[in-house]
């Protein structure tokens, strides 16, 4: 018999770990829903292919999840938002939700400093970035951060590497330090108490939850949302090392 539409997983994908911190932001506000998470660890990063590798990539994976009975999708990555997309919604006619850097909420906090955007150079070249900057772009410094990603990929949120990674990466910033800090990049969720170390009191913005309370929304109105006494759960897939479904599981319970 076939299922239920609404009891149907949601799926949720990124070139890694780091979209796991939407999948815990997601199981926070719709816990009764059933959600597989496929980490692209195998081709992990997106953020420093082109644009044509990161959709083909992103159709791959799409592919998979829509086999797998997937009511919906979320692309929990900025760089595959940005590559791929509006030809996924072109391609499937399920509900695809994605993510948008939080230049937005970002810009309310805009005086006469700076905002400093950290994301993967992909992301920052690309369409969808540059449109927001226009709208919301006024006192941005846009910072693509190659080789970040890679640390929480490693499990590394707090290791002297990456402090000192972080400590070039951001000396520029030191002497005025920004108003606010977005994290353009699903991964650097993970990595916001090591960033607030090097920016003490300066807030940092992400759009997780503007993208959880979309996903609500568009379930809602599609009628596709889980009964509230349904059992919500994880699956999670890595198309990589075995070690990442251990460490998303681990990310997955981390307070940070
Ligand atoms: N987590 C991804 C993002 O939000 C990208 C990391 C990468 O693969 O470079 O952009």
């Amino acid at each position: 018999m076939a299922k239920m539409e609404s009891t149907r997983p949601i799926g949720m994908f990124d070139s890694g770990v780091g979209g796991v911190s939407v999948l815990r932001q997601a199981r926070k506000m719709l816990p009764a829903e059933q959600f597989i998470f496929y980490g692209d660890t195998l081709h992990a990063p997106y953020g420093t292919k082109t644009r044509e590798e990161v959709l083909q990539l992103s159709r791959n994976v799409a592919e998979k999840l829509i086999n797998m009975d997937c009511k919906a999708i979320v692309i929990a990555c900025n760089t595959a938002t940005s590559a791929a997309a509006q030809t996924l919604r072109q391609i499937y006619t399920l509900p695809i939700i994605a993510m948008e850097p939080a230049l937005k909420p970002a810009s309310l906090l805009h005086r006469d400093g700076y905002v400093l955007s950290l994301a993967t150079p992909g992301t920052i070249k690309g369409e969808k970035y540059q449109q927001l900057l226009q709208k919301y772009g006024e006192g941005v410094v846009s910072l693509p951060c190659p080789g970040m990603m890679e640390f929480v990929e490693q499990g590394e949120t707090d290791s002297p590497a990456l402090h000192a990674f972080l400590t070039d990466l951001f000396a520029p910033y030191q002497e005025k330090l920004p108003e606010a800090i977005v994290l353009g990049c699903t991964h650097y969720v993970f990595l916001k108490n090591a960033i607030a170390k090097h920016f003490p009191g300066v807030p940092l913005i992400d759009g997780n939850e503007g993208t959880v309370r979309q996903l609500k929304h568009m379930l809602m109105e599609k009628d596709l949302l889980a009964g509230e006494n349904e059992e919500g759960g994880v699956t999670l897939l890595s198309s990589g090392d075995p070690g990442a479904v251990q460490l998303m599981d681990k990310l997955l319970n981390s307070k940070e």
